[in-house]
């Protein structure tokens, strides 16, 4: 239930009120310390904000879904849940929402456990105050406002790294292969009159022959790995059918492929996205791994589809797992670039990796439809 500010207060309120107010779901069953929130929150700042509570996770988790919730005050023991699992099963229910989550003083792990997991920040409820309490709720939601933001600009460099890897592959093929092809179709004429020719021309020219060849090769490679032509003309099962091969030609690594006989055309982001976590996986399968297999799996269910992609590798070192990337670093950009691919279509990518080998998982709406 919402509590606005009372009455009397609403004359003072609109006075100060620059922005609206911020609307914060608090799930909290210690009703004390629910009642010190409302306080803090309602009348020591009354116009800032407007509260709704609940004192189960499933009540406030229904909550969150009827939306216009700017940020949630989460206790993680409550009756119906506990510890990070509260968490967890309420950053699944709303991932844009922003967390602050509230923890008893000999939880500190816990709180710095969902921090990990994405929560905006965690306050120990014995030491919490009520400036401590609105600089965190503040925070939290200027945080999500920025990361969105991010998350939009990170969306439109993916989008143009792919326009023009298409447009360089184009004019690859377009101009400096047609070249190279009129180059080696002159020197294959010259080569017809090898016989006039003295030994050392004979065995420069056929050096040339070899290398305008081999110039050639690399520049098909080059121009396929920027965007594979097949993706546009015959769709992701086409595209998919062929990298596999050329992948397993190139690396000696035995792909097996598995694709639905139903899969139709999807949108064209989807298909992009699909075709750059497998391309992805394999290279870092080629890279890392230290497997002589891989299989890659499209399934459809219902109104997703999946792909897995599985090598039998040395698995993925845990420490790599939850390293920040970045230049400084020295980290790569391969698995958070698919992460954020599939986001920005609605889906997720999933990783399990043990000595034994890794699993990539990524799953999208079939429509792809952006969120
Ligand atoms: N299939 C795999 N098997 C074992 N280790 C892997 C596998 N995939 C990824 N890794 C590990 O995870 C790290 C991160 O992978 P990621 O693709 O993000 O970066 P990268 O491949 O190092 O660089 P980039 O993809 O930017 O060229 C790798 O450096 C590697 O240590
Ligand atoms: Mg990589």
């Amino acid at each position: 239930m919402w509590r606005r500010k009372g009455e009397a207060d609403q004359v003072k309120g609109k006075q100060q009120k620059q922005e609206d107010p911020v609307r914060v779901l608090l799930i909290e069953d210690n009703v004390g310390f629910a009642y010190y929130i409302r306080d803090a929150l309602m009348r020591k700042h009354a116009g800032q904000f407007e509260l709704a509570e609940a004192r189960k996770l499933a009540t406030g988790l229904k909550i969150l879904k009827q939306g216009s919730i700017d940020v949630m005050l989460l206790d993680l023991g409550l009756p119906d849940s506990k510890r990070v699992e509260t968490f967890s099963a309420a950053h699944a229910a709303s991932p844009g929402t922003p967390i602050v989550v509230l923890t008893v003083l000999d939880d500190d792990e816990v709180g710095m456990q969902a921090m990990r997991g994405g929560a905006q920040d965690y306050l120990v409820k014995n030491q919490v105050n009520e400036i401590l309490l609105v600089r965190s709720i503040r925070y939290a939601v200027e945080r999500a406002r920025i990361e969105r933001a991010l998350h939009r600009l990170s969306a439109r460099l993916l989008q143009l790294q792919d326009e023009e890897r298409r447009l360089i592959a184009r004019e690859l093929h377009d101009t400096t292969a047609q070249t190279l092809a009129a180059l080696s179709m002159n020197l294959s004429l010259l080569n017809q009159r090898a016989s006039q020719m003295d030994p050392e021309t004979r065995n420069l020219l056929s050096q040339s022959v070899t290398f305008a060849d081999k110039c050639s090769a690399e520049l098909r490679t080059m121009s396929y790995l920027l965007h594979p032509p097949l993706l546009d003309e015959l769709g992701l099962t086409g595209a998919v059918r062929e990298y596999a091969d050329g992948f397993a030609e190139r690396s000696g690594i035995r792909v097996d492929l598995e694709l639905p006989p139903n899969l139709r055309r999807l949108p064209k982001e989807t298909e992009t996205a699909l075709f750059r976590v497998m391309q992805e996986s394999l290279t870092n399968i080629h890279r890392h791994s230290g497997s002589r297999t891989a299989s890659i799996m499209f399934t459809q269910e219902n109104s997703e589809i999946r792909l897995d992609v599985k090598d039998a590798g040395g698995g993925i070192p845990r420490k790599r797992l939850t390293e920040t990337p970045g230049v400084e670093s020295g980290l790569g950009v391969g698995i958070v670039g698919m992460r954020e691919r599939l986001r920005q279509l609605g889906g997720r990518l999933e990783i399990r990796s043990s000595p034994e080998g890794t699993t990539v998982t990524a799953v999208l709406p079939r429509g792809g439809e952006k969120c």
